[in-house]
């Protein structure tokens, strides 16, 4: 029998930057390290629903350091379109799992490497389950909301924008008077981003889901800044960020589903009436997610795909990835989704940004 093998990547969920630096590391990985072939499945599971299923085989060419720092993912992704729920022209949800699962065993792989994050990594693991796929998950979100790793691959970069976002609003901040009020990302119980970029940036304040805010409190620091003999004030947002009745801002959209976005606006007309202050607000959105990749998320994203593909050699299958201690690991693929990594009130952030005096909103 043949030891020629022949893996899948894909790359599942939102996108960020890194993804192509673990395509390239598994191409590179399995070409060189083992001599087998590569094919990168487009768009995560709709490829394998497609028939023809789409793919492209990636070789050592395509697999350049051109594509190490590039932006995106070469697959294409896609944060929609659950198998086990597929939205239906007609309205209705249907059960596609199967079709998926034929999709990967028409390409006859001995195993499959999936990029995604918290959400696309309990849907795949459930497909690995119901359909005997070989299984190896490799964290990616600027969120870093995945528990057993210290970073995702995406979340340097998302944290460095946000940092030079908050550099460059602070010039024109003190230069008219201003409060600042960048929103960024971070859904549900994540304020990773707001928290490490706002300390990063010297913001004033610092909203983040983990600590409800108290809109009294943080006028009252902002007063305090102004009445210090600073004109001007910085607050950083995380869109999933809510006051202490809990009531959350949202966009709904034409096509379906609601996202996170408005809480900036929100809060820079509150702080307006209660500071007198202008503000004004910048909403970060999906800039944080694209752009070349920082060195970390390179770095990182490297080690997690030649990492994956030894899991492959060594026949550890239903693995995740990760980064602990200056070094990559494995742990049973379930920690992907759980527990989720939220900011603790003993965080040792939530204590560095106290210890600078910055508001967290809750005092
Ligand atoms: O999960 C990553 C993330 O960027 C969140 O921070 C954000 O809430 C969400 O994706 C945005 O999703 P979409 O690209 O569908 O607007």
């Amino acid at each position: 029998m043949s030891s020629t093998k022949t893996i899948g990547v894909l790359t599942s969920g939102d996108d960020c930057a890194g993804l192509n630096a673990v395509i390239r590391a598994v191409v590179t990985r399995a070409i060189l390290g083992y001599g087998w072939r590569v094919l990168g499945i487009h768009q995560g599971t709709r490829g394998l629903l497609k028939r023809p299923v789409e793919f492209t085989p990636l070789d050592l060419a395509t697999a350049s350091t051109s594509m190490a720092r590039s932006a995106g993912t070469i697959l294409g992704t896609t944060n929609r379109g659950d198998p086990f729920a597929f939205p239906m022209p007609d309205g209705t949800l249907k059960d596609r799992s199967e079709e998926v699962i034929e999709g990967y065993h028409m390409l006859g792989l001995d195993g499959l490497i999936a990029i995604g994050g918290d959400g696309s990594m309990a849907v795949l693991r459930h497909l690995a389950q119901q359909g005997d796929i070989p299984l190896v998950g490799v964290p990616k979100t600027i969120d870093n909301d995945i528990g057993a790793t210290e970073t995702s691959v995406g979340y340097h970069t998302a944290v460095m924008v946000a940092t030079e976002a908050i550099d460059r609003l602070q010039p024109t901040a003190a230069s008219h008077d201003r409060v600042m009020i960048l929103e960024v990302m971070g859904r549900d119980c994540c304020g990773h981003i707001a928290l490490a970029a706002g300390i990063a940036g010297g913001a004033d304040v610092i909203l983040i889901p983990e600590i409800p805010y108290d809109l009294d409190a943080v006028a009252a620091h902002i007063k305090e800044v102004r009445h210090h003999g600073r004109n001007f004030a910085i607050v950083v947002v995380a869109e999933a960020a809510q006051d202490k009745s809990g009531e959350l801002v949202q966009l709904s959209h034409a096509l379906g589903g609601t996202t996170y976005g408005g809480i900036g606006h929100v809060l820079g007309e509150a702080i307006t009436r209660r500071t007198g202050a202008e503000a004004r607000v910048t909403v970060l959105g999906h800039v944080q997610r694209g752009g070349q990749p920082t060195w970390v998320d390179r770095l990182v994203g490297s080690a997690f795909g030649v990492y994956a593909v030894d899991l492959i050699a060594q026949g550890k299958f239903d693995r995740l990835v990760a980064w602990q201690n200056r070094r990559v690991v494995d742990m049973p693929l379930v920690a992907a989704f759980e527990p989720t990594q939220a900011i603790g009130a003993d965080d040792a952030l939530v204590s560095t940004a106290r210890g600078l005096g910055i508001c967290l909103g809750d005092r």
